[in-house]
């Protein structure tokens, strides 16, 4: 079988990965971390040529960034928005004419693809701390399709905006209770410290109808995934308060939560988790749906409601 350039371009750029991950120092790797997050221009130069290649090749004809605004991932940009619209659709059965938020927008890479399912009737809203993507998306996305709107939050995050004024553990997300039928964060988690995560899921849980549902992937540690963590092979291995991370300078380069932990705030804010949690291969696991854990919760009717009625499989 042979590969396309692109396929062979990805494998290269894994292989290097992996190499780098196994002989370059920890800190070096932190450093390097660093200077590609908050130093844009860095990824403009790394990318320059392919951005190049891109240009000429699709000729403003297809919507996606170009590769140096890319800040989300090494993955494949448009199999990994593909491939979740399939979750939102089988798992979550999200309809066209819903009302969407997407917590932690990035640079579209999951708006995208809505946008050829979404109808006028729905509306999606995406909103981000960083401020380039949220700017690309109104820029290209917004136009062509206006029930999608983005907005910026200027909340501090290490890796992604360190110099954010507001603190995502205090933040109201700006909408009315109940207003959104359907709530995503994809690869969100995997990078918000343990109280803003818990003030977050109070917060979607707010913001979602009764019956609506959120689908959010984490890295979930239990004894077996901690235990296979710590081979030594794995790089998210560094404890920070009851998480593990890859980066003890910067925690939310990459972090992974208890289950027990997430499962708790799931009964707090009366998110009934709609079993089974779909697991996913990042801890070396042979049988998974995706790379990060995948879980999906109904908004109960209402709190109180949910102590004394059915119990649910969060219980
Ligand atoms: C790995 S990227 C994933 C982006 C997008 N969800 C996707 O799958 O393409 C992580 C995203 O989380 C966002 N993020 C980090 N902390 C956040 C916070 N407190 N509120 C909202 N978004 C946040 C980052 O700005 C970044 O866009």
């Amino acid at each position: 079988m042979l590969l396309t350039y692109r396929q062979i371009s990805f494998k290269i750029f894994h292989i290097m990965k992996r190499f780098v991950k196994k002989h370059l120092p920890r800190w070096l790797q932190s450093y390097f971390r660093r200077v590609y997050y908050h130093y844009p221009i860095v990824r403009r130069i790394y990318y320059l040529p392919a951005n190049i290649r891109d240009a000429l090749r699709w000729r403003g004809k297809k919507l996606a960034p170009p590769r140096s605004k890319i800040f989300v991932g090494d993955g494949d940009f448009e199999l990994a928005g593909q491939e979740f619209l399939g979750y939102f659709t089988d798992l979550c059965g999200l309809g066209p004419k819903e009302n969407i938020l997407e917590i932690g927008s990035g640079i579209g890479r999951m708006a995208i693809p809505l946008t050829n399912f979404l109808s006028l009737e729905g509306s999606y809203v995406g909103m981000d701390i960083v401020a380039e993507g949220i700017e690309w998306c109104r820029k290209k996305i917004t136009p062509l399709f206006p029930n999608f709107t983005f907005f910026q939050s200027d909340i501090y995050n290490y890796q992604y905006n360190s110099r954010g004024r507001c603190r995502a553990g205090e933040y109201r997300f700006p909408f009315a209770d109940a207003s959104f039928d359907f709530v995503f964060l994809t690869s969100v988690f995997t990078h918000m410290l343990p109280a803003d995560v818990d003030h977050y899921l109070a917060e979607i849980s707010r913001v979602l109808r009764p019956g609506g549902r959120c689908l959010v992937t984490y890295f979930l540690l239990d004894d077996a995934v901690r235990a296979a963590l710590q081979t030594g092979r794995h790089h998210m291995k560094y404890p920070y308060e009851d998480c593990l991370v890859i980066d003890p300078q910067m925690p939310e380069a990459s972090i992974s939560h208890p289950e027990k932990r997430i499962r708790e705030l799931y009964l707090k804010y009366g998110l009934a988790i709609s079993e089974p949690v779909r697991y996913g291969n990042w801890c070396g696991r042979e049988e998974f749906l995706s790379s990060q854990d995948i879980v999906i919760a109904m908004k109960t009717m209402s709190l109180k409601k949910e102590k004394t009625g059915p119990k649910t499989s969060a219980n």
